[in-house]
């Protein structure tokens, strides 16, 4: 299959690589109008295009992947709808849920597969997570808490990072409000507060939010990317080689007969009776042998979905009510009161 790069900056390229390695497919061409683009494109001798209008004159890819900025996603997007080209848009799906909405619409109007670039879901650590959920290992989910703070330096904030949706809430805090979104279910209610104590300017640089499931639930959430820990999913899951590995913990998940840490897959029960007054054991469970490369399994779940063989593990609906979380959490902080997210896809 011919897939087409859009955006070829730091998650362009990561896709790149991706592409490169996987056997069913291969990079048809790069749409990027940067030098250091057109410099790539030729080194890796595929076809190269400053904009998307002039490559869908000349080519018709089997499918592309969106990493531009999240403020040009719909508009890109909309470019390959019209052609009926499944897409997979890097995350979040767009900078607003307004614009989220009109390419969800737009795709099921010209029935058209999207996909939204949260590629953790396909994890290994993720799905085996998702089924010792679903199994009852642990219970009934009472309540969970995801950690992400980090320290990004001054040079990450290039003009669009500076800019609204720049921050940590749409940047990586999207990526844990999907997991948890994924992993215990669609969200009711959100309350927040942000500060910005470091940056200063219109972005957020921390947030806190408490999270209402709709199946009862309760969620706390706490994010930074100002904060040095080693507490977060990009620091402790072998994610990604350009962090560096901390052995330990970023999610907590608890249920009434045991409770879950991840990313290091420890489950905590009982010995005996479920009592504060007995012991408790903790025990890691494998992932298995195979080799963990969410993205790969990312690309190959859209080649699938290209071919009809398997829907989206996270389709633009996903990317969509994940982004609309994400703007609940801004709105409460601003009108500080209880948001619902489904409110804000009216
Ligand atoms: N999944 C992840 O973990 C992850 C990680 C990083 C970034 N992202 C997402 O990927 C997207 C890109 O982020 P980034 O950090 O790679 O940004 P970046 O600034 O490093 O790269 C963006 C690239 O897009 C190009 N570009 C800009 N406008 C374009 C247009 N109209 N058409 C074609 N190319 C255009 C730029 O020249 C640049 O090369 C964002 O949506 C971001 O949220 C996801």
């Amino acid at each position: 299959m011919k897939i087409a790069l859009v955006g070829a900056g730091l998650a362009g390229k990561q896709h790149i690589h991706t592409i490169l390695n996987n056997k069913k497919c291969k990079l048809d061409l790069i749409i990027d109008p940067s030098q250091e683009a057109y410099e790539l494109s030729k080194k890796l001798n595929t076809q190269y295009f400053s904009n998307i209008e002039k490559a869908l004159e000349k080519c018709r890819p089997d499918g592309v992947i969106i990493a531009t900025p999240n403020s040009v996603h719909k508009k890109n997007a909309e470019l390959f709808i019209k052609k009926k080209i499944p897409i997979l848009i890097e995350k979040p799906l767009s900078s607003d849920v307004k614009s989220a909405l009109d390419i969800v619409i737009y795709a099921r109007k010209q029935n058209t597969p999207v996909l939204t670039g949260h590629h953790r879901r396909h994890n290994k650590i993720i799905q085996k997570a998702k089924s010792k959920i679903q199994s009852g290992d642990l219970g009934k989910i009472i309540a969970c808490h995801a950690t992400c703070w980090l320290f990004k330096p001054n040079n990450y904030f290039n003009s669009w990072r500076k800019s609204l949706g720049g921050g940590p809430l749409l940047i990586n805090l999207v990526h844990d409000i999907d997991l948890m979104r994924y992993l215990i279910g669609e969200i009711d209610s959100v309350q927040s507060f942000e500060s910005n104590l470091v940056r200063g300017g219109n972005t957020e640089d921390t947030a806190v939010a408490l999270l209402k499931f709709q199946n009862g639930s309760l969620g706390t959430l706490s994010v930074s990317d100002t904060i040095i820990s080693p507490w977060s999913w990009e620091l402790t899951s072998k994610e990604n080689p350009i962090y560096p590995y901390n052995k330990q913990t970023c999610y907590w998940i608890g249920g009434t007969h045991a409770s879950l840490e991840l990313p290091q897959s420890k489950i905590w029960k009982s010995v005996d009776k479920r009592s504060w007054w007995e012991p408790i054991t903790q025990s890691n469970y494998k992932i298995g042998e195979y080799k963990n490369y969410p993205l790969a399994q990312q690309l190959n779940n859209f080649l699938a979905v290209i071919e009809k063989k398997e829907e989206p593990i996270c389709s633009g609906m996903d990317g969509l009510n994940t982004l609309a979380v994400i703007e609940a959490i801004k709105l409460a902080a601003k009108t500080k009161t209880a948001v619902k997210p489904e409110t804000l896809l009216k």
